[in-house]
């Protein structure tokens, strides 16, 4: 036994994790459902492989790793993970661990950790996708603090580092917070690509910039207070060309956007949790109607498309996609503060903030302050931060003409109204819900609570009802 470390599942990701662990330093036995491709991936790991330890049958990869054992899972998140677990369970001693670095549903997580494996089990979210497992992952851990500590060496080792050198690798707390943390982290991830997706409809086809110019507009935003790797992205796929025919690739990309249901996931869990989450819900909804193609093409044929020219400018969307963002994490964050007491985790909201700042999908600068903003008073809503709230006020005008705007034109911008409506309701101390009360007394005697201090919880309905 001389490896480290065990790996199973030497997919796109798995692959690109097990080098990083290699090149860390960290002897890596690694197993695959289909030999040949563990001996290839041995093969082409170049100077690598004299710490890659392939092996052709679960019990030859227990018997490569040094007790008590650390192997990571890196199989579809689901079925197949149980279906892994129960094949390396006769091999595993009491002291050995499992680490499912899968997209897993935290639910899952929560139920393996309470199924009493026979092993200890760490469910981590792992975020960058290729680029990042290979060269610096963001890692969202969950599972006790001492199995976390065991293999934290390696973890912190194979992350991304923050400008200040801080690894983004962290405990979140118990059994499934880290894959929580991470459906959240796909939750904004959803949302910031389809606020992205919203502005450049509406440089597209209300202002008629073509690609390459939406690029530069991009890029010039990278520079600013939006920089992010979702922007700097963006900035990249408009610049590219398609290599069939040279228009833009964009251009010939259909517009349905898949999903393998973490955005879902995480909308669903907002409603669990009482906690709203408009932005993410309304990118979600916009991912799902993306995928209804025949339907959008009826109704087009029917109704007519929209007349979208419109005379915005970029200055505005640049200040309401920051609007939007700063609304959107201070909704996701808000979750998160909300899924801490019923699951029982106490989930760090600045530490999550820093684990994201680089590595993962939403990485950004924005993240940097938002870290400083939550450790301040991490019960405060992020939006109410000083540093925050004096950007919404100032990006505030911008989003509300760029949204009304947008409505007149007939752009579809649910993600950025979602984040309007929810601040304009959050802002308000008097609201219309006393109208919900009074209807669910009238039909429910449901009772309801009065500002004055009388003491009397239902209205004189009764003679009215019919
Ligand atoms: C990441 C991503 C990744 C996710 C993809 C695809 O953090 O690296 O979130 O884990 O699987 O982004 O997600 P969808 O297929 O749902 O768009």
């Amino acid at each position: 036994a001389q490896a480290r470390i065990g790996l199973i599942g030497l997919g796109t990701m798995g692959a690109a994790l097990a080098l990083n662990i290699a090149e860390k330093g960290f002897p890596i036995a690694v197993w695959n459902r289909t030999t040949d491709v563990t001996h290839r991936f041995k093969a082409d790991a170049g100077e690598l492989a004299d710490r890659v330890i392939p092996t052709d049958s679960l019990k030859e990869l227990v018997e490569a790793i040094t007790p008590p054992r650390a192997i990571i899972l890196m199989v579809p998140a689901g079925a197949a993970v149980d279906q892994q677990i129960e094949a390396l369970t006769p091999y595993l001693g009491p002291d050995d661990l499992v680490i499912d670095a899968g997209n897993a549903d935290f639910h899952d997580t929560n139920r393996r950790n309470q199924a009493g494996l026979p092993f200890h089990f760490l469910g981590m979210g792992v975020s960058g996708g290729e680029e990042g497992a290979r060269h610096g992952p963001s890692i969202m851990g969950g599972g006790s603090e001492a199995d976390w500590s065991s293999v934290a060496d390696i973890l912190t080792a194979i992350s991304a580092k923050a400008e200040d050198g801080t690894p983004c690798a962290a405990r979140m707390g118990d059994e499934g917070a880290g894959h929580f943390v991470k459906m959240v982290h796909n939750g904004i991830e959803y949302a910031d690509m389809q606020m992205i997706a919203e502005v450049y409809g509406i440089m597209r086809d209300g202002m008629g910039m073509d690609a390459a110019q939406i690029s530069k507009v991009f890029s010039r935003w990278n520079e600013g207070p939006l920089q992010s790797y979702l922007i700097e992205i963006s900035a990249a796929v408009t610049a590219t060309a398609d290599p069939h025919g040279g228009k833009p690739i964009v251009d010939v990309i259909l517009d349905r956007a898949g999903q393998k249901g973490t955005g879902r996931w995480t909308a669903i869990e907002a409603q669990h949790l009482a906690a709203p989450i408009p932005v993410i819900e309304a990118a979600v909804m916009a991912r799902n109607v993306s995928g209804q193609l025949d339907q959008r093409k009826a109704g087009e044929a029917r109704f007519g498309a929209a007349p979208k020219r419109a005379d915005f400018d970029t200055g505005a969307l640049e200040q309401a996609l920051i609007a939007g963002k700063i609304l959107c994490y201070a909704q996701g964050f808000a979750m998160i503060a909300a899924a801490s007491k019923p699951f029982g985790w106490t989930l760090n909201l600045p530490e999550i903030a820093k684990v994201w700042r680089a590595g993962c999908i939403i990485r950004s600068t924005m993240l940097n302050d938002m870290a400083e903003a939550l450790a301040e008073d991490p019960a405060r809503n992020l939006v109410l931060a000083p540093f925050f709230a004096d950007l919404v006020e100032k990006a505030l005008p911008s989003l509300r003409r760029v949204v009304v705007e947008a409505i007149d034109a007939g752009h579809a911008v649910p993600a950025l109204v979602s984040g309007l409506m929810w601040f304009d309701m959050m802002r308000t101390s008097r609201g219309t819900a006393n109208m919900i009360q009074a209807q669910r007394d009238f039909f429910g005697a449901h009772g309801f609570e009065r500002l004055d201090g009388i003491e009397d919880s239902h209205g004189p309905w009764a003679m009215q009802q019919g």
